[in-house]
């Protein structure tokens, strides 16, 4: 069992976008037994919250559901729940530091380091550009499903 936490600020965007793309991806792997997803905020901004509607409506588009989800903070047990904590971008990993009290596990990653051009994920709630954003998280998490699948093999870190 694979555990796997997606962060941003809000978790209203990027964040729940990546929990439910990779949940579908998972899904379509037939590896639904074999990974653990979830999606938490670094701030308190939009907690109790549900996801954005211009991010449903994308998720939607691709026939992929968040309903139910309500934003969350990351809280610093979240460290050692997970196996993989994976920012959007580097302030997110920044604050997921400052919350778990470092990453002594190594365990924190940035999600575009998984594809060939590791950098931020294009936020949407600044660009409104909710295509860019799903470009970016869809690539991301094409690759950490790749990813995983090579350390299944290797026994090695992603
Ligand atoms: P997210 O987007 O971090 O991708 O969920 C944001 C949501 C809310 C805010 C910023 C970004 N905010 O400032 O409230």
């Amino acid at each position: 069992m694979i555990r796997i936490l997606f962060v941003c600020l809000g978790n209203i965007c990027r964040s729940p976008m990546a929990e439910f793309i990779m949940k579908d991806k998972v899904r379509r792997a037939g590896l639904e037994n074999a990974f653990y997803i979830e999606s938490a905020a670094t701030s308190t901004e939009e907690l109790g919250n549900p996801v954005y509607p211009p991010a449903q409506r994308k998720l939607q588009e691709h026939g992929i559901s968040c309903a139910g989800k309500r934003a969350r903070q990351m809280q610093r047990a979240d460290y050692g729940r997970f196996d993989l904590l994976v920012g959007m971008d580097m302030e997110n990993l920044r604050h997921m530091r400052q919350i778990a009290g470092g990453d002594p596990e190594n365990k924190m990653r940035l999600l575009l380091e998984f594809t060939a051009h590791p950098r931020a994920v294009a936020d949407p709630w600044y660009t409104r550009d909710f295509d860019a954003a799903w470009r970016d998280i869809e690539a991301g998490c094409e690759g950490l499903l790749r990813a995983l699948g090579r350390i299944d093999k290797n026994q090695g870190n992603p």
